[in-house]
């Protein structure tokens, strides 16, 4: 990698490279160039699944399982996701509570409508979307060598 290093040269306002600075020192980082690359990527990233590229996600939700069909209807919704979801992670937090982790790959708006929809349905009580740029090339790698890979699929609630 070295060799494909290209140095450049950045004009910055002084208070505001010290600003930066500070930042840094709190975030840990050795080098302004580690911390700019760092910048870089994630620019990159998000414009990225904000053009709509394909992308990759967690779901995190937390909801009440007794809550009528609730369990049912986000299997279902999960059914028609089809190849999106990836694996899904299921918790039961205590009594009431169920958490569960829905990894997802694909294009990125239609992963947002998704977790969209299921943070919207009724007893789903909270949760969030991270979602990730995941570059054409590595997708492609990804789907030749693991799709032949079984996915594991439990309804803990039937
Ligand atoms: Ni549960």
């Amino acid at each position: 990698m070295a060799a494909d290093l290209v140095r450049f040269g950045v004009a910055m306002d002084a208070d505001l490279l010290a600003r930066f600075d500070e930042h840094l020192a709190r975030r840990g980082y050795a080098t302004r160039s580690e911390a700019l690359r760092d910048l870089v990527r994630a620019e990159l990233a998000a414009a990225h699944v904000a053009e709509g590229g394909m992308a990759a996600a967690t779901l995190t939700v937390v909801y009440d399982h007794h809550v009528k069909e609730l369990t049912e209807r986000l299997t279902e919704m999960q059914h028609e996701l089809g190849e999106r979801v990836v694996s899904t992670l299921h918790v039961h937090l205590d009594h009431d509570h169920c958490l569960e982790v829905i990894v997802l790959r694909g294009p990125a708006a239609a992963l947002q409508a998704a977790a969209d929809r299921i943070l919207a349905t009724k007893g789903v009580e909270h949760g969030k979307l991270v979602i990730t740029a995941l570059p054409a090339a590595e997708a492609h790698e990804h789907s030749r060598h693991h799709d032949h890979e079984a996915q594991t699929h439990k309804h803990p609630h039937e």
